[in-house]
């Protein structure tokens, strides 16, 4: 798609009927995201996500979506503490829910470990610019690269992670002009969230997306669908239903067989 200058429209997912309605939609690629953390199991960050919460997450998404290019990403201390358990754990992504790649945070302070998941045969991606696992050090959910200073660092963890092996590389709130730069110097594809473009494609969160995710909504976000008030509008209307006696009717019931009425009603009469 690259080389055919097609832009490439992914989102992430963390379920089977995300991943489902993702595929029919034709998504060209699914982000089993460590946000998962954030958008269904109500953490704060991502930093408590671990390696089950995202092999399990990514086995069902991969169950809704098996036609579709699905990427797992590597949660916090699955890849920073060494490049024997970041390939370990890279490889248990495609072993036991059979991702077609990985993604991991960080610049050249992880280009070992790029090197090495990616010398073991497995496609890696990276992720520079805002990276939530590390947010703490960023001083929160901020904007990267707005400076001559930071762009140049930034710069040269891109150019580290393509020299490292990576496959390709996610830029996440970073200044269009950044982008538009790296796209044109590097060979793989760069990929932005927030980042603008132009570039080889745009990934959404989503749970932002599709206003699923109530606590913020980032400023790059465009939200296409209100899911939240669907669902709390459904749920309303249903309590309403039980409490009035609306719901259930007949249409919702399962009678007693046709010709079976009564033995049914002298069974009854035994425990009268
Ligand atoms: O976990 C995730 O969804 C991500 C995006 C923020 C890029 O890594």
């Amino acid at each position: 798609m690259k080389k055919k200058g097609e832009q490439v429209a992914w989102i992430t997912a963390y379920d089977f009927p995300m991943a489902s309605f993702a595929e029919q939609a034709d998504m060209d690629m699914i982000l089993v995201g460590d946000s998962l953390g954030m958008i269904v199991l109500g953490y704060q960050g991502t930093v408590p996500v671990t390696m089950e919460d995202c092999i399990s997450h990514c086995q069902a998404v991969r169950r809704g979506a098996p036609n579709t290019f699905c990427i797992g990403d590597m949660p916090f201390l699955s890849y920073q503490v060494s490049s024997k358990e970041a390939v370990r754990n890279a490889g248990r992504f495609l072993k036991e829910a059979d991702m077609d790649a990985v993604k991991l945070e960080g610049g050249i302070r992880v280009c070992k470990q790029i090197k090495a998941i990616a010398d073991a045969g497995i496609l890696v991606m990276g992720h520079i610019g805002l990276t939530p696992q590390s947010s703490g050090q960023l001083g929160g959910f901020k904007a990267q690269g707005r400076d001559a200073a930071s762009a140049h660092v930034l710069i040269q963890d891109a150019l580290a992670i393509q020299e490292a092996g990576a496959y390709a590389i996610l830029l996440e709130a970073v200044p269009p002009e950044l982008t538009t730069f790296l796209a044109r110097k590097l060979t793989i594809p760069v990929y932005s969230i927030g980042a603008g473009g132009p570039c080889d494609g745009q990934l959404l969160i989503c749970g932002d997306m599709l206003g699923l995710f109530q606590a913020f909504t980032p400023k790059f976000v465009k939200v296409y669908a209100n899911i939240a008030e669907v669902e709390i509008n459904a749920f309303k209307e249903y309590v309403q239903d039980v409490k009035t006696g609306a719901f259930p009717t007949d249409d919702h019931c399962y009678h007693i067989l046709k010709g079976k009425e009564e033995e049914f009603n002298q069974m009854l009469k035994e425990f009268e």
